[in-house]
């Protein structure tokens, strides 16, 4: 193998190639002003539900085969012995939201990186580590690809010169490409002796995030949607970059470009509160009514809850003019006991539709999925 196939660097597409489209495409996305109409508190929840689905799909890539219907049901319950896929899942929301917490403040650098290992590895057994936050200290192999990592010894200077690469101020139409040469090269160094995988693709979301991908303002970004639901094309292209050649490097940055585009494009629509309403809430409360979880007038109030978005009991005045509003606070009060509303603050009258650890999260999933948000096909 020539020298420079082997050199961390970054390759330049050719003017007419799609990778610089996709770097085109994605930036305009980047740069796009959020102002959806969805709103914030049904979008943190959509969000917090888009955060399971990114961590049970990274930990399906080998071995476990939790479903996302097993994870809700355990959810709704609340079930305290928890089995190690579910500590695997519950481990990856975890390092989903330290990094959204810290990543304003804090650098991409070895303490990082190992401290989302930590996070990732821990109280597992099968999927765990024998150091934690520690880069490995015997050679190893990855099962299912030809690739055998580097030798152990060389792993403290290789990940030093990628942190120096994912930190080095280049301009900043180099950012996408780095961010998918940056994943490949982690993986092909394999620091750890295990969850490399699963460390990585939080790299790439923090990596993301750091590029001005904020979350905080309203964006959903799932990338493991990109590399988990389809393990065969992501281990090909991993490969393809092994080769080490500029076209190697290039078709693998074009598999992880196109895959973002189409995520983020595809999530940007949750923010508009139209697709919302008519797509996801109000076909999921009639999924919730059809598995008679709710009767007919629980559907109706909690119709007009989804509509309206902020919504308080005088507004069933209309649709119910018979009844007294006794008779409709009750309503109102079981189905927040139920979970399916909340108040939008501690103690007001004002509510929202609540779908975290309930069934609604269920049949919002089948609705996500039926629009095309689920990787993983028939699952829920
Ligand atoms: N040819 C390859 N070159 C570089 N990296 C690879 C290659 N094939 C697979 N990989 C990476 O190795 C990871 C598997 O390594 P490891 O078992 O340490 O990770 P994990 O997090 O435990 O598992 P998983 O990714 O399956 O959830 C894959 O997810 C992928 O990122
Ligand atoms: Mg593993």
């Amino acid at each position: 193998m020539k020298e420079k196939e082997n050199e961390l660097r970054i390759v330049d597409p050719s003017f007419g190639s799609r990778v610089l489209d996709l770097i085109m495409d994605i930036n305009y996305l980047r740069r796009r002003q959020l102002g959806g109409s969805t709103h914030p508190e049904i979008f943190f929840q959509i969000k917090h539900i888009f955060h399971i689905l990114e961590s049970i799909g990274s930990a399906r890539i080998e071995g476990n085969h939790t479903t996302i219907a097993e994870y809700v049901e355990r959810e709704i319950e609340d079930s305290e012995n928890e089995d190690e896929a579910i500590t695997e899942i519950k481990n990856n929301e975890a390092a989903l939201s330290f990094i959204e917490e810290v990543i304003e403040t804090t650098p991409i650098n070895r303490a990082f990186v190992c401290e989302l290992h930590k996070l990732v590895v821990k109280d597992l057994h099968r999927e765990g580590s024998q150091t934690p936050g520690q880069y490995r200290n015997t050679n190893i192999v990855i099962n299912h690809s030809k690739h055998t990592p580097p030798d152990f010894l060389r792993v403290n200077e290789l990940m030093d010169e990628l942190i120096a690469f994912i930190n080095k101020p280049d301009p900043e139409k180099y950012d996408l490409i780095k961010v998918a040469i940056a994943h490949h090269r982690f993986t092909w160094i394999h620091p750890f002796d295990n969850g490399n995988g699963r460390t990585v693709r939080l790299l790439t979301y923090a990596m993301m995030i750091k590029m001005g991908f904020k979350v905080d303002n309203g964006r959903i970004l799932n990338p493991t949607a990109v590399f988990c639901s389809d393990r065969d094309a992501y281990y090909d292209a991993l490969q393809r970059a092994d080769e080490g050649t500029d076209e190697g490097i290039l078709a693998w940055v074009e598999y992880v470009l196109s895959g973002l585009n189409d995520e983020i494009s595809k999530i940007d629509n949750l923010l508009e509160f139209d697709f919302v309403k008519s797509k996801i809430l109000l076909p999921a409360l009639k999924g919730l009514k059809e598995r008679k979880i709710i009767t007919t007038e629980e559907l109706k109030i909690l119709n007009k809850a989804a509509e309206k978005q902020e919504f308080k009991t005088s507004d069933l005045n209309e649709i119910f003019p018979d009844q007294n509003s006794v008779y409709l606070s009750r309503a109102v009060k079981r189905l927040r006991d139920l979970k399916f509303l909340k108040p939008i603050e501690e103690n007001s009258r004002t509510y929202v539709l609540s779908f975290l650890k309930n069934y609604l999260m269920r049949e919002i999933m089948i609705c996500l999925d039926r629009e095309g948000f689920l990787p993983m096909k028939n699952e829920v």
